[in-house]
């Protein structure tokens, strides 16, 4: 596909999509106006930042049309389903952004960290597109080795700790997988038990709550959001206090070895400069023109993120693996 500039050309924001059921002449057509353009703006932090009903009239839950995508995710999946979020599965970082700060109330440098690192590996940098689960022409495509593979891909972003997700090597990684559902609704009580409010007759199942959410990537009805923004807050206590050596089995099960240069939640800059000088560049070795410039931008916006997350105490070095814009 040919990536065309063009200053004139429709819109190309998902948000512009129908909300279900694209033909594939929709599609084809809406492929046709990707357009180059330069990385949108990060949003900051909103201006309220309390409590609010999410589940309202705006936001009516419709399961996902035949073409709409969804991927690994239930938090983005629910977002889409809701309208939060494009509802075709295709976004831009600042949409992203935008619709978990709104929703979830995520504070707003976890979610730009964890947004753009996704983008970076996972959505296009020419045309400001990440697919929320499949690989997609509506994101346009980039030349090997970039993967632009969406959040489904493995092993850029996407890994082998999922609840309710299989890993890689077994198969789907994206879906939620029955076996591994059933398995986690059979926990112990303990784990999930009901919660009373001081009314008695009022009773929150979690595994109902947790059905809507995982499963039916739905809100609950009457569903208001955090009244604070939520972080990683308290990540660096509770690996403190249980650490998990960041590492890998060695080709066998029952042979995990530590890798000492791995970075960890409890050491953001190593995180940090591993995926850029590693991940970012096995995928972009030698940019150029447009693409190098939107990367660099990208990487920026990435690296503002970093003092925001707990724990991070040490300023990390900025590593410009394609210039300075
Ligand atoms: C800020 C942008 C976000 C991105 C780019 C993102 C991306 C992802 C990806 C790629 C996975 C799969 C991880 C893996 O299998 O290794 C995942 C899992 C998950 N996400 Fe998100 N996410 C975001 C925000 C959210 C939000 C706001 C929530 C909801 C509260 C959420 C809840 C979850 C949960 C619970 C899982 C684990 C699912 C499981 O273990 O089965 N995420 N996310």
């Amino acid at each position: 596909m040919s990536i065309q500039r063009s200053s004139n050309s429709p819109s190309r924001s998902p948000r512009t999509a129908p909300c279900t059921g694209l033909s594939e002449r929709d599609l084809a057509s809406a492929v046709a106006t990707l357009d180059i353009t330069l990385p949108g703006t990060p949003p900051g932090p909103p201006s309220f930042t309390g409590t609010k009903l999410i589940y309202d009239a705006l936001h009516p839950y419709i399961p996902p049309g035949p073409l709409d995508i969804r991927g690994p995710c239930p938090g983005l999946n629910t977002l889409a389903n809701h309208g939060y979020l494009p509802r075709i599965g295709i976004a831009t970082p600042a949409q992203i952004i935008s619709a978990v700060m709104e929703g979830f109330n995520m504070e707003n440098g976890i979610a730009k960290f964890v947004t753009y690192a996704a983008f970076v590996v996972d959505g296009n940098p020419i045309t400001d597109l990440l697919s929320i689960g499949r690989k997609s022409v509506l994101t346009g495509d980039l030349a090997d080795p970039a993967i632009v593979g969406g959040l489904n891909t493995h092993g850029v972003f996407e890994g082998d700790a999922s609840t309710t997700r299989l890993d890689a090597y077994l198969g789907n990684n994206f879906e939620l997988n029955d076996g591994l559902w059933n398995q986690y609704l059979e926990a112990p009580q303990q784990a999930h038990p009901p919660i009373h409010r001081r009314e008695p007759r009022i009773r929150l199942h979690l595994p109902a709550l947790a059905t809507l959410f995982f499963k039916d990537n739905r809100f609950p009805k009457d569903f208001w959001r955090a009244p604070k923004p939520s972080s990683a807050n308290g990540i660096v206590q509770v690996f403190t206090a249980h650490p998990i050596a960041p590492g890998r089995n060695a080709g066998k099960v029952n042979s995990y070895t530590v890798d000492p240069n791995s970075g960890s939640f409890t050491n953001f800059c190593a995180l940090y400069y591993n995926f850029v000088n590693q991940t970012v560049k096995t995928l972009y070795p030698n940019p150029t023109g447009i693409l190098q410039r939107n990367l660099a931008i990208n990487l920026g916006y990435l690296y503002e993120s970093l003092p925001t997350l707990p724990g991070s105490t040490v300023k990390c070095d900025q590593l410009f693996p394609y210039g300075q814009v």
